[in-house]
């Protein structure tokens, strides 16, 4: 098992397969883009299939998100699926994606084991879209939301990150139009992962100012809080329910003391906290003949040291060297 000096277990491996976007949402990325991780740096499909290969058959790992970057550019990720679906205890798989090329691989995916999709949709404007996102992809996205929903990659979930003065106006028009689809909605608040730097407590949309615009248009009755367990998002009953809506505030409402989390990096770095100013190699291990037992070492070593929580209201808060992007959300 995967567990920290304050008892949680991490059973959740979230896998970035590129730090590559072909979006350029400004909470994570220039206009500009970035560098790229050279190729031979990333892990290949083997070395990713064996380390979660490790993770589940050693460390009692029951869950695998791929993300990115966007993890639907990475040409083997249905091989990837396919290859971990197989591993007993077989892990769920899921994927956060911005639903670009989802279209065409919502199907295929599903067909190697993928049990389903976590889409970001910030705004329904293509204007918006535009300027948000530094790319005209709005109808790409909304395409591939359908064709997961069609494809059964349930429940399908759409992760909407509001910005002051960009979008904030849309949460209504939002949860309108994933109710309608049976998307099940989540409003995130923007965390310090953006590669600029730019993000500023002030300027957050926090979880109070979401909850307060929602209310304003529908009933909202907070679940029972035992049901959340490690679960990011609070959810809320819509005008009665059966419909819910939620809201991830990682900021002023963090979850960081049930957090069941553990990250590798594209680059094969394990990172125990979104907010680690540290990894451990399991990569340069692996290449360098480590048997599946020392990478199993290795990584329990990692997670030991895992902080107690993301420390933003730190005064001695330093925002990690790796973005978002580079990271997997
Ligand atoms: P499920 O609830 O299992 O569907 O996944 P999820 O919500 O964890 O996954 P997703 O990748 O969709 O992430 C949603 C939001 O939660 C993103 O903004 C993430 O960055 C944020 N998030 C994910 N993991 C963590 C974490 O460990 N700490 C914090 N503070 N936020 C996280
Ligand atoms: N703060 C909060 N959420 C973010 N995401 C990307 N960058 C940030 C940030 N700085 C979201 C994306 C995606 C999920 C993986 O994380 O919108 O849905
Ligand atoms: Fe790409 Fe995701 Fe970053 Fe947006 S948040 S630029 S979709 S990696």
């Amino acid at each position: 098992m995967l567990v920290d000096s304050y008892g949680r277990t991490a059973t959740d491996l979230r896998v970035s397969l590129t730090d590559r976007c072909n979006l350029r949402c400004s909470y994570c990325m220039p206009a500009e883009g970035l560098d790229w991780l050279p190729k031979p740096e990333l892990l290949t499909d083997d070395e990713v299939v064996r380390l979660v290969r490790v993770g589940v058959e050693r460390l009692g790992v029951t869950e695998v998100r791929y993300t990115g970057g966007e993890p639907l550019l990475r040409r083997g990720l249905p091989g990837i699926v396919a290859r971990t679906a197989e591993l007993s205890p077989r892990p769920q798989l899921s994927l956060t994606t911005n639903g670009i090329g989802l279209d065409r691989l919502a199907e295929p995916l599903r067909a190697a084991g993928l049990d389903r999709v976590n889409v970001s949709l910030d705004t329904l404007d293509p204007e918006v879209f535009r300027r948000l996102a530094h790319r005209d992809r709005l109808p790409d996205v909304l395409a591939g939301l359908a064709a997961a929903e069609r494809a059964g990659l349930r429940p399908v979930k759409v992760n909407a990150v509001l910005m002051r003065g960009v979008n904030e106006h849309e949460a209504v028009p939002l949860l309108r139009y994933c109710r309608e689809r049976g998307y099940l909605l989540r409003f995130i608040e923007q965390m310090p992962l953006d590669a600029q730097h730019g993000w500023r407590r002030e300027s957050m949309v926090t979880a109070d100012e979401i909850l307060t615009m929602l209310a304003a248009e529908f009933a909202l009755t907070p679940d029972e809080p035992a049901a959340r367990g490690s679960a990011p998002a609070e959810t809320f009953l819509v005008d009665g329910g059966p419909y819910r809506v939620g809201v991830i505030g990682s900021v002023t409402r963090p979850f960081c003391a049930a957090c069941d989390r553990v990250r590798l990096t594209a680059d094969g770095q394990v990172r125990n906290c979104l907010f680690a100013t540290e990894e451990s190699d399991l990569r340069d291990a692996l290449r360098a003949g480590a048997t599946d037992a020392e990478l199993a070492d290795r990584w329990r070593a990692a997670v030991r040291g895992k902080r107690a929580g993301h420390g933003i209201d730190d005064p001695s808060f330093l925002q990690p060297v790796r973005p978002m992007s580079a990271i997997g959300g």
